[in-house]
């Protein structure tokens, strides 16, 4: 608490759905330490009232180290731990290198280890809530995104491990499973797309980046719908476990129950139709 307003913090504020989250919770009577790693971006941040900006690379431990104590100092425990920082990079599974994977698996996983390991004492003296920014890709994978799909998983796998763990302490842990959001996040996966030139699946990869590229930054939900709902589950009395926040959620929902078997068919289909309308646009142009 600060001023007693309920303090949060939220990692990856400097843009996209951590920015929504960090504006709409400040100006809905909660304060938020909001953890960015550039200057410009901490700057901006410092001009929202209700948030204490602070410099957060979620994979440096020194940088974790101050969060913990400028927390500590400011505010009598921590409600609420929004673990939003994430990277996103695809390419045919077998054409990735170990580095690459490893350096998704920092942030997406390991760097959302560290953070909550830190302010964990935090959250245990205000009963506090760890809300996870998982994905749709955090239980379905989909093909020539499986760097990002399996950290989404693996955060999945470890959220529901700590949630067992820690729920008879009082302190709650939330997934939530975004479908396509019109963030930055999109073109900042542009250069995935030439990476794989030389792959024996150069052809498939690139046709299902482009398209979901196009998709993510034309035909995405608005970052504020993920803020609206991380405030819901840092207000409701029982939070559901799980939150999916997309436009087709209805599909989604199917796609958790149906047979693997049948959701591989779904997925070949798709990679061959992406394919087919990629040529078609191609020999269109020519
Ligand atoms: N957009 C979608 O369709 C979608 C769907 C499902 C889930 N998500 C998830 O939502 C979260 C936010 O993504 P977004 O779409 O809002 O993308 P974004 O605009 O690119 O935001 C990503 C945020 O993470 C930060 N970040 C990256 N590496 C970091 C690190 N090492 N330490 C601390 N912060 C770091 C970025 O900071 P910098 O500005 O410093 O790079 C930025 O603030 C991610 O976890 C993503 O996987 C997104």
């Amino acid at each position: 608490m600060i001023n007693n307003q309920p303090s949060v913090l939220v990692t990856g504020a400097s843009s996209g759905i951590g920015l929504a989250i960090t504006q709409y919770l400040a100006s809905n009577g909660m304060h938020v330490f909001a953890g960015a790693r550039k200057q410009e971006a901490l700057e901006g941040l410092a001009k929202n009232s209700n948030v204490t900006p602070l410099k957060l690379d979620v994979t440096n431990s020194e940088d974790i180290k101050q969060t913990k104590i400028i927390i500590e100092e400011k505010a009598t425990g921590l409600f609420g731990l929004v673990n939003n920082a994430g990277i996103g990079n695809g390419g045919p599974l077998m054409d990735v290198s170990v580095e690459d994977l490893r350096a998704l698996f920092e942030v997406n996983l390991f760097g959302v280890h560290q953070i909550t390991q830190a302010v964990f004492p935090l959250l245990l003296k205000a009963k506090g809530r760890i809300v996870m920014m998982s994905s749709d890709s955090g239980f379905f994978a989909t093909p020539f995104f499986g760097p990002y799909c399996s950290s989404k998983f693996a955060l999945e796998g470890y959220s529901d491990s700590l949630r067992r763990e820690i729920t008879p302490y009082g302190v709650k842990v939330i997934l939530i499973e975004p479908g396509r959001i019109t963030t930055p996040i999109w073109d900042k996966g542009e250069k995935y797309l030439n990476k794989y030139a030389g792959s024996l699946f150069a052809m498939e990869a690139r046709a299902i980046g482009e398209y979901a590229i196009r998709k993510g930054k034309t035909a995405g939900l608005s970052p504020l719908e993920v803020a609206k709902t991380i405030y819901q589950v840092l207000t409701a009395a029982n939070p559901k476990l799980r939150y999916i926040v997309a436009a087709n959620k209805l599909e989604y929902q199917m796609m958790k129950i149906l047979p693997a078997s049948y959701v591989d068919k779904l997925a070949l289909k798709k990679v061959q139709k992406v394919v087919k309308l990629a040529h078609a646009a191609v020999n269109h142009s020519k």
